[in-house]
C-alpha cells in the first residue's frame, strides 16, 4: 500500500512501483490525481500528478531543480561522467546559468536546417533496416527496426563509427539515469559501468574530432564550446555529449514502437493513415500523449517547501509524472480515449516535458518516428499484430513501450 492512502481509498490497491503498475499506470495515476496530488512514497520521493501542478514545479526551478544529481549518486550511474567532479552538469540535470549558457550552445541539434540533411539518411537507414526482414513475412519489430533505427541516426549524426555499434547497444541496454535510482542494486551497478565505458569511448573521439574536425555534431559542439570558452572543456563535452545520446536513443525507440502498436490496436487509424498520410502528425502527437515513453522525470527540492498543503522538505526527489499529466482529465478532454486531432494537443501534451528543459531533440524525434511509419506502412502490406502475441510492458520505472512487438505482413 502506498502511504497516505486510507483503506477505503482507490490508491490504496496500489503498490508503486511494481510490476502491475508499471505494466498500466494510468488507474494509479488517476487514483493518485484524485486522492493524492503531492504523494510522499515510504522512501520520501514526492509524486507530483496532475497537469497543472507540474507546469508550476517546472517554472518554478529555484524551489525545484533539476541539478538531481548530489542528492542521489545513482541518478548518473556515479560521479559525473566526464570525469571532472567539478565540472558542469548535462543540460537536463542542470539549472540557469549553466542551462541557458548549454542549451545556447547545443541548440543546432534539430534546426530545420538539420533536419532538411538527416532526412534522407534517416530515410536510408529506415529502408536499410525493412530490407533485412522484407522477405520474412515476420518480424520482432522492437529488436529488429524501433530499436536499432535511433541508435543508429544518433551514431550517423555524431559520426560515429558503424562498427561500433554493438557496443552501443550493450551501453544503453539498461533504465538510463533517471530510473536507475530505483533498480535493483545489481541493474545499477551495470548501469555506472555502462556510462564510464561510454565516457571513456566519448573522450577518445572528441579528442580525436578536436585534432582532425568533420562535418557531425560531436567536431562541431566542441568547436561551439572551444569558441566560447577559448580553451576545450573535455569534461564538459564528455558529459553532456554520453547525455545526448541517453536522451536521444532509447526515448524515440519507445516512440517508434508505441506509435506502431497504436496503430495495431486501433485498425480504423491505420486504415485511415494508409488512405491519407496527412492525419500521421497528430497521430504521432496524440501517441505521445496517450502512450508517453518517457513516464517522469526528476527534480529535487532545493529549499523546503510544500505544495497543496503537503511539506517537502529540501533534498527530497521529486517524479514529475508527464504520463500522468498527459492524462488529466482537467486538461484533456476523454483523456483515455485515443484521439487522432484532439485540439489544442501540441500546446498541451507533455511528452516531451514542459518549459525551460523541454526536449531539445523534439524535432528529431518526431521526424524519426514519421519516417518510420511511412516507411512501414509503406513497404509491409496488411501489417499486423502476430497471431497470439501478448502485449507486456518493459519494466523500466520511468519509461514506457512494449518489451517485444511480434508482428506479420504480407510478403509480395
Ligand atoms: C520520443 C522521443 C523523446 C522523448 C519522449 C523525450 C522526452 C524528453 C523529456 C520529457 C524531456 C524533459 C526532461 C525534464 O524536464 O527533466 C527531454 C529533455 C531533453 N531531451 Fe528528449 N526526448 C526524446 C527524444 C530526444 C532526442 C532524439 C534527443 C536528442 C537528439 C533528445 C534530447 C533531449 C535533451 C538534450 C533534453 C534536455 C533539454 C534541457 O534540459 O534543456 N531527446 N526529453
Amino acid at each position: 500500500m502506498t502511504q497516505g492512502a486510507s483503506s477505503t481509498s482507490r490508491l490504496a490497491e496500489f503498490e508503486y512501483p511494481s510490476a502491475e503498475v508499471i505494466e498500466c499506470p494510468f488507474p494509479f495515476y488517476e487514483a493518485l490525481r484524485a486522492e493524492s496530488p503531492v504523494h510522499r512514497l515510504p522512501n520520501g520521493d514526492i509524486l507530483i500528478s496532475r497537469w497543472a501542478d507540474i507546469v508550476h514545479v517546472v517554472r518554478h526551478p529555484e524551489i525545484f531543480s533539476s541539478v538531481v544529481g548530489p542528492y542521489n549518486e545513482h541518478v548518473l550511474g556515479g560521479p559525473r561522467v566526464g570525469g571532472d567532479d567539478d565540472g558542469p552538469w548535462q543540460l537536463s540535470f542542470s539549472d540557469d546559468p549553466d542551462h541557458k549558457r548549454n542549451r545556447t550552445l547545443n541548440y543546432f541539434l534539430a534546426t530545420a536546417e538539420q533536419l532538411r540533411r538527416f532526412e534522407p539518411r534517416i530515410r536510408a537507414i529506415a529502408d536499410g533496416l525493412i530490407d533485412g526482414f522484407l522477405e520474412q513475412g515476420e518480424v520482432e519489430f522492437r529488436s529488429a527496426f524501433a530499436a536499432p533505427l535511433p541508435r543508429r541516426v544518433m551514431m550517423d549524426i555524431l559520426g560515429l563509427p558503424p562498427a561500433d555499434e554493438a557496443r552501443f547497444a550493450r551501453w544503453f541496454s539498461g533504465q538510463g539515469p533517471r530510473g536507475a535510482r530505483l533498480a535493483a542494486p545489481e541493474d545499477q551497478a551495470k548501469e555506472a559501468n555502462n556510462r564510464l565505458e561510454l565516457a571513456d569511448y566519448m573522450r577518445k573521439l572528441i579528442v580525436e574530432r578536436v585534432d582532425q574536425p568533420g562535418t557531425d555534431y560531436l567536431s562541431q559542439l566542441a568547436r561551439a564550446q572551444v569558441a566560447r570558452d577559448g580553451t576545450l572543456d573535455l569534461p564538459y563535452l564528455v558529459t553532456e555529449c554520453v547525455g545526448l545520446f541517453g536522451a536521444a536513443v532509447a526515448t524515440t525507440a519507445h516512440f517508434i514502437a508505441n506509435a506502431l502498436l497504436v496503430l495495431l490496436q486501433y485498425p480504423d487509424e491505420l486504415a485511415r493513415i494508409r488512405h491519407d498520410q496527412a492525419p500521421l502528425r497528430p497521430l504521432l502527437d496524440e501517441v505521445l500523449r496517450f502512450e508517453s515513453p518517457v513516464q517522469w522525470s526528476g527534480r529535487v527540492a532545493a529549499i523546503d517547501t510544500e505544495l497543496h498543503g503537503v511539506p517537502i522538505p529540501a533534498g527530497s526527489n521529486i517524479q514529475l509524472m508527464w504520463g500522468s499529466a498527459n492524462r488529466d482529465e482537467t486538461r484533456f478532454e476523454d483523456a483515455d480515449r485515443l484521439w487522432v486531432g484532439r485540439p489544442g494537443l501540441a500546446k498541451y501534451h507533455v511528452g516531451f516535458g514542459y518549459g525551460m528543459h523541454r526536449c531539445l531533440g523534439a524535432p528529431l524525434a518526431r521526424q524519426e518516428a514519421e519516417i518510420s511509419l511511412q516507411q512501414i506502412l509503406a513497404r509491409l502490406p496488411n501489417i499486423r499484430l502476430a497471431e497470439g502475441a501478448e502485449i507486456t510492458h518493459i519494466q523500466a520505472m520511468n519509461q514506457r513501450a512494449p518489451r517485444t512487438l511480434p508482428i506479420r505482413f504480407d510478403v509480395v
